[in-house]
């Protein structure tokens, strides 16, 4: 029987929540998977804050550095919004990616067939899109330096700084162009070569990776009219490739596409263990009324399975449980359309489980 030690950080507002039912799910995967699980909790976040000062501790990093995976609820929160940025909760996250240095942040963006009619685009342009973003997470403007505000009142400056060596270029690149090889074939760059350096040398060094990888198309796009033409033909795009913030905003451009942005899983991986969490953020206004979708850590779930684990079989069947819920009609207030029944959180991870259990047992 093999082994997989999860540390679960599940944060704040929402993330508790959506984590348990996840949880729920990955147990019983494991179980019926013949693989032998352990969970190990650990405080994040605005919790970590109010409990230890700082948004995540050295003992949590080393933990985190020894399992196999680890898998995230959401953190923030309007109690800790008037913190500095670098003592606020998401820096926690940036912290963890970084100490991880899980690069590559693949988030897949597709339209279910249920839920066709709650995308936000006419139904002719949207029809089955798939796409997957792929995000350089540890790298670019979120870690370059300087990075302060400086200067008297009334005269400061800040700034921060978007910088990329080749060799984070190349190893992105290279997991971009593979997984692109794995799908359809088509890879897009998404850059500002036309204003920065910067992008410029990115886009020189995708074009010079291509070589290497002759059976898929790779094009580059400006990010502005990356984000218009996705809204635009989502289903022409396979798998995009980009920097830090650029992959940030287009990904929750792609979530809300979707219909709703509590269907995106992530995973974020590098040479050690992988980072595993949902795209949404902690939705304090929701949080503890049992009202959030946990599908997006449900199928963070899947995605820890297929790329930790290696089971592609237990992600498939997590997945194909999604999809059966969704076409029974179950939809969490965030799905429902006007006078739908919904369910909440723990009805709907329920529903999942029993899928997967069917498709397991
Ligand atoms: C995301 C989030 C984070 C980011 C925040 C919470 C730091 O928006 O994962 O997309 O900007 O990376
Ligand atoms: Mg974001």
């Amino acid at each position: 029987m093999s082994k997989l030690d999860v540390l679960v950080l599940e944060g704040d507002g929402i993330g508790p929540e959506v984590t348990t039912e996840a949880i729920g799910v990955l147990q019983r995967a494991c179980e019926l998977g013949g693989i032998a699980l352990s969970l190990e909790p650990g405080p994040f976040g605005g919790a970590c804050i109010d409990a230890h000062g700082e948004p995540i501790t050295q003992a949590v990093l080393d933990r985190a550095s020894q399992a196999d995976g680890v898998l995230l609820g959401a953190c923030g929160g309007p109690k800790w919004d008037a913190l500095p940025t670098s003592k606020r909760p998401e820096r926690g996250l940036l912290r963890l990616r970084e100490h991880l240095a899980v690069f590559a942040n693949l988030r897949p963006a597709k339209l279910f067939a249920a839920l066709a009619d709650s995308c936000p685009l006419r139904p002719e342009r949207a029809k089955n899109f798939d796409f997957l973003v792929i995000r350089e997470l540890v790298g670019g403007i979120y870690f370059g330096k300087p990075r302060q505000v400086t200067g008297e009142p009334g005269h400061r400056v800040g700034e921060n700084t978007l910088v990329y060596s080749e060799p984070e270029i190349i190893r992105i690149g290279r997991v971009a162009f593979e997984t692109a090889q794995r799908r359809n074939k088509k890879l897009l760059s998404v850059d500002k070569a036309n204003v920065l350096e910067v992008m410029g040398l990115w886009r020189e060094v995708m074009t010079a990776l291509a070589k290497d990888y002759t059976d898929v198309k790779l094009e580059h796009m400006y990010v502005d009219n990356a984000a218009m033409q996705l809204i635009l033909r989502p289903a022409d795009f396979d798998v995009l490739v980009t920097g830090n913030m650029f992959g940030d905003i287009l990904s929750d451009l792609a979530a809300a596409a979707t219909g709703s942005i509590g269907l995106l899983p992530s995973a974020a991986l590098g040479e050690g263990p992988g980072l595993y969490e949902p795209v949404h953020g902690s939705a304090p206004d929701i949080a503890g009324q049992g009202k959030a979708n946990p599908l997006a850590a449900i199928m963070s779930v899947a995605m820890l399975l297929e790329h930790t684990a290696q089971r592609v079989d237990l992600a498939g069947a997590v997945n194909d449980s999604v999809d059966a819920v969704l076409n029974r009609g179950l939809r969490t207030a965030d799905l429902a359309k006007q006078g739908e029944t919904t369910v909440s959180t723990q009805e709907m991870g329920t529903a999942v489980l029993a899928e997967v259990e069917k498709r397991l047992s």
